[in-house]
């Protein structure tokens, strides 16, 4: 497995260029599915997860096409398989946005029961209540959701949680049931807004999206278009923070600054000198950081993506802060791997109270998740030392070339490939595995 090494001390400089978004690609590309006409998506961020939605898709049925500058032509006119297979979906949970357009566009669809995930259990029971209010019939064997439906009908369907991908799903579905929907306590973020945006630009109704109650006309039949992907915020958030916590300066382009308003007011809180623009962000570093509160909740409150790189920002602030996660209820892995790099974290339930350290030693230590193991990339910026950090199979999940990002920003980073590890520091690797 590939490892990164990381060499503490380097405040990073200069610019960044934010791909496109990993969630709001994800579920766009997904909407290929509900009509027979071509979808063409550009801005998609090259990662695992947008490659395994791609081989999805395509084990489905749909053409795709893809161009020089990645854009993607999706072409479901021929789609002859409603099966999404465990194989596929065990490494990707968002495979779960299948179910709703299938049903939807087919009337049938077979997809695997999503595992839970590093973070949590992640129960897809809404996602299943709300295809059966629209009419759907929907068992469970094998492991496997098999669902059947006439043409769907609208339905008011309350959310009892907050759930992005369920929104979604349903919001998907419904946009081909008769009559209409309207989705109460539905998940407001830019991910959705955006998935509605092409849903209409296909042809969907679709009014109420970012708002807690979407409603939705449903329509014989969608057409294709273009769309092109919002940019990532909580990558664009992830460099801010490493430029906060490396003593550096650095703009980030091509976002959308009022997408990560609590994210920018939780900077300033810190002491960080942030500027904004249309679609950029500046931030300049303070001597020292201040410790800052952290309290996750869904969209528009202080995203949990962001919780794990705001528990690095305080393990090396001044003073001391409670972070409370809300959302999920496994999220703090990353502690036990900032603890060996010295980090002075007490873990209560979903609290964790972190008192700032001078600095963080560099260590062996091992990514469990997306959002952990961007936190452990910006630790060992800043420790003292070099830092080996095993399993970044997770990042490469969710960040669009992480290192040569922040490379160009000075950052002393480099990706040895497994192989190679094995080869030349066995003992190394070794210790890096153990890590
Ligand atoms: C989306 O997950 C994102 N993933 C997550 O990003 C993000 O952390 C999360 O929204 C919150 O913003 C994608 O968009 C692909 P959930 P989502 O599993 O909405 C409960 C990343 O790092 N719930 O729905 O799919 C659940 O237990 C990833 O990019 C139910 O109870 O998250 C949890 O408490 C991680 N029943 C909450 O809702 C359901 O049927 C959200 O979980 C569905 C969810």
């Amino acid at each position: 497995m590939d490892k990164l090494i990381t060499t503490g001390g380097v405040p990073l400089q200069g610019e960044v260029r934010i791909s496109g978004a990993k969630n709001a690609a994800l579920p766009v590309m997904i909407c290929s599915l509900l009509t027979e006409e071509p979808l063409t998506i550009s801005n998609i961020p090259h990662l695992h997860d947008t490659t395994t939605t791609m081989e999805l898709l395509a084990q489905l049925g749909v053409k795709l096409q893809v161009d020089e500058k990645l854009a993607v032509e999706a072409d479901a006119s021929e789609v002859n398989n409603v099966v999404a297979p465990y194989e596929l979906v065990k490494t990707m949970r968002a495979s779960i946005l299948v179910l709703g357009p299938l049903l939807a566009r087919f009337g049938r669809a077979e997809v695997s029961m999503p595992g839970g995930c590093a973070i949590g259990s992640r129960p897809v029971n809404l996602h299943i209540k709300g295809l059966e209010a629209m009419g759907a019939k929907i068992s469970i064997r094998g492991g496997y959701i098999r669902a059947r439906a006439g043409r769907l009908h609208g339905a008011r369907i309350f959310m009892d949680m907050n759930s992005v991908t369920g929104t979604e799903n349903l919001m998907m579905a419904a946009t081909l049931a008769e009559g209409e929907s309207v989705i109460e306590n539905a998940a407001r973020e830019p991910e959705v807004v955006d998935v509605a945006d092409c849903l209409n630009a296909m042809g969907a109704d679709i009014r109420g999206a970012g708002s807690d109650e979407i409603t939705i006309r449903g329509v014989k039949r969608l057409g294709g278009g273009a769309h092109r992907v919002i940019p990532d915020r909580i990558e664009a958030g992830t460099f801010l923070v490493a430029a906060a916590v490396s003593g550096g300066e650095i703009t980030v382009k091509d976002v959308r600054p009022q997408q990560i308003d609590a994210v920018l007011e939780k900077l300033r809180e810190a002491g960080a000198a942030v500027e904004t623009g249309g679609d950029w962000v500046r931030i300049k570093a303070p001597k020292k950081l201040k410790s800052v509160n952290i309290r996750t909740a869904p969209y528009p409150a202080f995203p949990t993506d962001m919780q794990a790189q705001f528990v690095l920002l305080n393990s090396v602030a001044d003073g001391a802060a409670s972070v409370v996660e809300t959302v999920f209820e496994n999220r703090f892995m990353h502690i036990h791997e900032l603890r060996r790099m010295g980090a002075n974290i007490e873990l209560d339930g979903n609290t964790a109270v972190v008192r700032g350290v001078e600095r963080l030693r560099a260590a062996p230590v091992m990514a469990t998740d997306l959002r952990a193991s961007a936190c452990l990339v910006l630790a060992g910026l800043i420790a003292d030392g070099e830092t080996l950090i095993d399993r970044i199979y997770h990042i490469d999940r969710g960040y669009h070339c992480i290192e040569e990002k922040l490379a160009q920003m000075g950052a002393g980073i480099r990706r040895i490939p497994g192989n190679y590890l094995e080869r030349v520091m066995p003992a190394r690797a070794g210790a890096g595995a153990a890590g």
